[in-house]
């Protein structure tokens, strides 16, 4: 299911305009990671894709459907949006409902909830706290919940805002996890992150957003090559894509592998 957005504006009820313009396509099945500084939009933009807001000027399509037309509750069957704080998100008294409230809202068979509610709870590592309280846990498990929750819903998009701030290395190993298996299925994932590292690993595609608008946007290597254009919008290349340049690699490494593979090129290439 395509996402199309074509001159999205967005202004405030304060004034503020957050979006100028903003012309887009991603395609079923691509896993996008959009960065860009503080307030440069980014979380505007994604809201406009679950009606949670709407267009000024322009338009956002979900497949064929016009987010104008139809109530957020209709777009959550297409789109799952993981807020980047948990508590705006949470309201049930424990993690399992919170995870099987959307798709029993979607009128998804009995079994067919349970079978969701388990696999979301297996992938975002909430198997055992089941009867917990989502507000007993840590900040960082309420975002698993949050995730699990939407996940359940098995939408053919998933939206996560800020999956990985706050997060220690094993659950952000858990992300890596999830849109792997997000990849596997055949889904749609965007990811606004913070973590250009986590970007350039995880995704195949990067939106680079500045001021409302996107300044750059294309495959990661591409993108991340383009240094100066990046450092308009404080976004830093990978570490793993800075270290490649410092060794002088003819072409830019944005993965682990990628940077492997050009290192062995280069070692060869001094000891013959
Ligand atoms: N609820 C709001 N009311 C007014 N202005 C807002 C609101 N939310 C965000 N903004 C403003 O809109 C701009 C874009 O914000 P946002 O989309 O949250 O950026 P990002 O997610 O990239 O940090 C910023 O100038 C921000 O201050
Ligand atoms: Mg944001």
């Amino acid at each position: 299911m395509d996402i199309n957005i074509d001159g999205l504006c967005y202004t405030y009820p304060n004034g503020v305009r957050a979006l100028h313009e903003v012309d887009l396509t991603i395609r079923t099945g691509e896993q996008v990671a959009i960065v860009g500084q503080n307030g440069a939009g980014k979380t505007t933009l994604v809201k406009h894709l679950n009606g949670l807001l709407k267009p000024s000027g322009g338009e956002v399509r979900i497949g064929d459907w016009n987010t104008q037309t139809y109530s957020v509750a209709q777009l959550s069957s297409r789109v799952g949006y993981v807020f980047q704080n948990p508590d705006q998100q949470l309201f049930c008294s424990n993690v399992y409902q919170e995870a099987a409230f959307g798709p029993t809202n979607l009128r998804y068979k009995e079994a067919e909830v349970t079978r969701l509610v388990e696999g979301a709870l297996r992938l975002t590592g909430l198997q055992g706290k089941e009867e917990t309280n989502p507000y007993d846990l840590s900040p960082t498990w309420r975002k698993m919940v949050a995730v699990a929750s939407i996940l359940a819903m098995d939408t053919p998009i998933v939206i996560l805002d800020e999956p990985t701030t706050g997060q220690d290395a094993v659950n952000i190993h858990r992300f890596t996890d999830i849109v792997t298996h997000l990849r596997k299925q055949g889904k749609t994932t965007i990811a606004i992150t913070h973590d250009i590292d986590f970007g350039a690993e995880n995704f195949d595609r990067m939106i680079v957003m500045s001021q409302g608008q996107v300044l750059l946007e294309g495959p990661v290597r591409e993108v991340v090559s383009r240094v100066d254009t990046l450092a308009e919008s404080y976004v830093d290349p990978p570490q793993l894509t800075r270290l490649g340049m410092e060794l002088g690699f003819t072409q830019t490494v944005s993965r682990e592998e990628e940077f492997l593979a050009a290192y062995r090129v280069l070692i060869m290439g001094r000891s013959s």
